[in-house]
């Protein structure tokens, strides 16, 4: 709970994975969760097909955070192809979708993105030769603008970037170096690493991935996935101190 010279604490966790016949899978973790913090971040993959009655569970969940819920869908959520329904459902239960719009709250701002893959450093796809791939890139490229133009417009001088999928390779140690360009994008951190107020990423996806790292700037990064905090702290989600 808040805190000692003002800061804020917020609670996060990504990949709930939530599944149709999971009885309120959540409804207990996220009491707790609003006697130890003062907002909740989900970081994607809040449900297992991104079906509208996996999302009509978790938002029954939601009803019962009494502090202020925020987050981005993952790509499991888009697997149905119906991602505005899965984030109407939520957002009707109280929770704050980032996707271009940042908030402000108690003077710390939120933006984020889903984000998207492509590799990172020298196995960064680049936009050359076939139209798909073309495609594929400006997808990254797009996802790295949003966010970038939701960091953008905040005026507080501590804000949390709120992704998906991953901006360095750092939090994916544990996972398959084959697959880190299937992970995350080095173009989310170019976008976050442009601005002085952000104090954290957290991101989820690479559940066999490492807790901490940074983006190329020195920027704090945490993957919140929940297996990689149960592993790390015996609990499925990350307390940060903004
Ligand atoms: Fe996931
Ligand atoms: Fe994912």
């Amino acid at each position: 709970m808040s805190t000692n010279n003002g800061a804020m604490t917020v609670a996060a966790i990504g990949d709930l994975h939530v599944m149709e016949d999971s009885v309120a899978p959540y409804r207990e973790l996220f009491i707790e969760i609003s006697g130890e913090a003062d907002v909740l971040v989900l970081c994607g993959d809040l449900t297992n097909f991104g079906k509208t009655s996996e999302a009509e569970i978790l938002a029954e969940d939601i009803r019962h955070c009494s502090i202020p819920v925020l987050g981005v869908l993952g790509n499991h959520d888009y697997e149905c192809g119906q991602p505005e329904h899965v984030a109407e459902i939520l957002h009707e239960a109280g929770m704050t979708v980032l996707d271009e719009q940042a908030v402000e709250i108690d003077g710390v701002g939120f933006a984020g993105v889903k984000g998207f893959l492509g590799g990172f450093g020298r196995g960064e796809l680049a936009p050359f030769g076939e139209p798909i791939v073309k495609a594929f890139v400006d997808e990254a490229l797009n996802e790295a603008r949003k966010l970038e133009n939701a960091l953008r417009t905040l005026r507080t001088e501590r804000s949390v970037a709120v992704l998906h999928y991953s901006p360095t390779i750092e939090t994916l140690e544990g996972e398959p170096p084959a697959i880190y360009q299937y992970l995350g994008s080095q173009r989310l951190a170019d976008a976050i690493d442009r601005f002085d107020h952000v104090r954290a990423v957290v991101h989820g996806h690479a559940h066999h991935g490492k807790y901490q790292g940074e983006t190329p700037r020195g920027t704090p990064v945490f993957n919140v996935a929940q297996f990689v905090c149960r592993e790390k702290f015996g609990r499925p989600y990350a307390l940060l101190e903004i």
